[in-house]
């Protein structure tokens, strides 16, 4: 039994906020932005949207796709680190019961912007192991409302999203599937990139309430040359345990931080870089939905084809790195 990826969407807030628009209360400039990370547009939610709002979205529109009605779900799996709530409800169970999918199991899952590798990963093996048939594996976020919108270092990184795909169990006879992933962790760097505040470390104190400790804090430069190591490692590490060429692959997904940490991934594993597909111009990082976003504005333009090997590769707050291998 191979699980198979049977339909991709995805779902953004309609409000496109410019590098520009930045520049009119921040040190900063279009030119510093696109130069330093490649990026030249973000999407913001409107402040009556929750991360379960976009996540319901495309997952509505994955169903749709597939031609199958939520009942037949066994399992939601939401990647996320913006949750609707702190710590829970989940995400999942919120989508669960907005898409009526009265027969699933729905559990969200924390690992940075590498979750919806994980998440890829653990339906692989649910379906695998004969535990579901179909599941709904989503990466939703709201960075924009976690960061510290005064802090320039941070706060244009960032945008909101939500990407989903169905896995579902397949005969697997034409070859196609998730076949393979790497999922690795270096907790020493936890601190790296944190919320600090309302967690059982540093609770909310009564009366003392510093919204800057609730914001996403990041030492970028430590997370960039984190990143540069481990990505280029583990994709040739991927390739390696699979007995992979680069000729064999016919597209490399990596997740949308910095287009400067995807080129020097494609210099460090000698993968021309025409083979990263790269949208972070328009979404900015997404975290854990720029992988499925970008898998599925692949699909709509017709870039994936049957058949086709494709590599995906995340690393992100934990730290957390990892990537699968898809027969499209
Ligand atoms: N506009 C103008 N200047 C800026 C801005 C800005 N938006 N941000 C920083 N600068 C300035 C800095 O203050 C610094 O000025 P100084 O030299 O006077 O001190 C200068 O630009 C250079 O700063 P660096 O931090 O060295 O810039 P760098 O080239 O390293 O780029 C960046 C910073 C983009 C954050 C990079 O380090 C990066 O991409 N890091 C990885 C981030 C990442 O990938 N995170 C992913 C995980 S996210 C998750 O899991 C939720």
């Amino acid at each position: 039994m191979q699980a198979i990826i049977r339909a991709v969407d995805f779902a953004v807030p309609s409000r496109r906020m410019s590098n520009e628009e930045f520049s009119a209360f921040l040190d900063t400039s279009d030119e510093w932005i696109r130069s330093h990370t490649g990026i030249g547009n973000r999407h913001v939610a409107e402040p009556s949207v929750a991360t379960s709002d976009l996540a319901v979205e495309a997952c509505q529109k994955v169903l749709k796709q597939a031609g199958i009605p939520a009942e037949e779900i066994d399992l939601i799996l939401i990647a996320t680190a913006t949750g609707d709530f702190i710590g829970f409800p989940s995400v999942a169970c919120i989508v669960q019961d907005r898409l009526g999918a009265g027969k699933a199991g729905a559990m969200d899952l924390v690992a940075g912007c590498t979750g919806f590798i994980y998440a890829l990963e653990t339906a692989r093996n649910f379906v695998k192991a004969g535990g579901a048939r179909n599941v709904l594996v989503a990466g939703a976020e709201i960075l924009t409302r976690v960061i510290n919108w005064k802090d320039r270092d941070t706060c244009v990184l960032f945008g909101d999203g939500a990407g989903a795909v169905l896995v579902q169990a397949d005969s697997g006879t034409d070859g196609r599937g998730i076949l393979n992933s790497v999922l690795r962790s270096e907790g020493s760097g936890a601190r790296l990139l944190e919320r600090t505040e309302g967690g059982t470390r540093f609770p909310f104190t009564d009366g003392v309430v510093d919204p800057t400790r609730t914001f996403l804090k990041m030492e970028g430069r430590q997370v960039y040359n984190f990143a540069t190591r481990v990505v280029s490692e583990g994709i040739v590490n991927l390739m390696e345990t699979n007995k992979l060429q680069p000729d064999d692959i016919a597209w490399i997904v990596p997740h949308q931080a910095n287009v400067r940490i995807i080129e020097a991934a494609a210099k460090r594993s000698r993968i021309p870089l025409s083979k990263f597909f790269v949208n972070i111009q328009e979404y900015a990082n997404t975290s854990a939905a720029s992988i499925p976003i970008a898998l599925s504005e692949m699909t709509a333009k017709g870039l994936l084809k049957k058949g086709d090997l494709v590599l995906t590769f995340g690393f992100g707050a934990g730290l957390t790195y990892g990537g699968n291998l898809i027969r499209w």
